[in-house]
């Protein structure tokens, strides 16, 4: 794999090798494989948008390999004096980066794989259109608690319009063969998906978690409806938020994620944190395990 750009562009096998390299960096005490692997490597990163959990992992799974990493600071370079994204990626490659991990606003990746064939891109979340290493992370914790993650009925309900982890995790549900699933949330937040033939979309959120196996829970992107729409939030709560009450309709050993960060109260109740079904945690930490192989993927090519 020379970038990781999106998940379409993956095939199954593809998705199945990088969840079976991510669980050969996890060792049982619940640490990571470090092994001084590629210390020839040097990865960047450029994040137009803030990140807690992807731009940290990233960084631990390329020190955890050797590699180096350069967090670059967008916001202290010479893009502040209109220096354009392509002169500085080439400018910092020049330096001897091999791989940069970019967070973007807005779609990028297609000009900047044509103009810099030489480097490697890896797409750590796009605007509103694409997180593929999030939805590898939630496919491999998928893997973890299910003995058959490919045939599960899954509810992905919230902002789905606004979520970039949406778009890769229902296109790489496509790719792994998922067939029964269901979407839900206010429906001016939904609008994308109303009438795509491969989801059933419910506004009815008792409908739409009843007998389910994996709900994925998204985020109100506050930050992304400014301007467009306002969002009542006691009126989402009501219809929409994930509750104690509620998972009782799911399947009883249901699964609960969310890509994070979580605003609970929210899209979630407080009190569905400590539930032995919620695994968000366990997605943030096989995050580390799936982007040290998605790295050693891209160094080994
Ligand atoms: N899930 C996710 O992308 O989180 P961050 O924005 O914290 O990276």
């Amino acid at each position: 794999m020379k970038s990781l750009i999106n998940i379409e562009f993956l095939t199954k096998k593809q998705i199945t090798n990088l969840v079976d390299l991510a669980n050969n960096f996890k060792l049982s005490d619940g640490t990571f494989v470090q092994e001084s692997i590629y210390p020839d490597k040097t990865v960047g990163a450029l994040f137009f948008e803030p990140s807690t959990r992807t731009k940290l992992s990233f960084e631990i799974a390329a020190l955890n390999l050797g590699a180096r990493f350069i967090d670059f600071d967008c916001s202290q370079s010479s893009l502040k004096k209109g220096e354009s994204i392509k002169d500085t990626i080439e400018t910092i490659s020049l330096m001897g980066v091999d791989t940069l991990i970019i967070r973007s606003k807005e779609e990028l990746f297609e000009d900047l794989i044509n103009d810099l064939p030489n480097i490697n891109f890896i797409n750590a979340g796009q605007g509103i259109l694409s997180h593929p290493s999030q939805a590898l992370t939630d496919y491999m914790t998928m893997n973890e608690f299910s003995k058959s993650p490919d045939n599960l009925d899954i509810l992905v309900v919230g902002d789905l319009d606004h979520s970039r982890v949406a778009n890769s995790f229902l296109e790489l549900l496509k790719i792994t063969g998922s067939k029964r699933i269901r979407l839900s949330g206010i429906p001016e937040l939904c609008s994308k998906y109303m009438d795509h033939q491969q989801f059933e979309y419910f506004d009815n959120l008792s409908e739409a978690i009843s007998n389910v196996d994996l709900i994925m829970a998204l985020r109100i992107q506050n930050e992304r409806l400014e301007n467009t729409l306002s969002i009542n939030h006691k009126d989402y709560v009501k219809s929409y938020q994930i509750t104690l009450d509620n998972l009782q309709l799911a399947k009883k050993d249901f699964l609960l994620f969310h890509p994070g960060p979580v605003n609970w109260g929210i899209e979630l109740e407080k009190d569905v944190e400590f539930l032995s079904n919620t695994k968000i945690k366990n997605q943030v930490a096989n995050g580390v395990a799936m982007r040290m192989a998605i790295l050693s993927s891209i160094f080994s090519e």
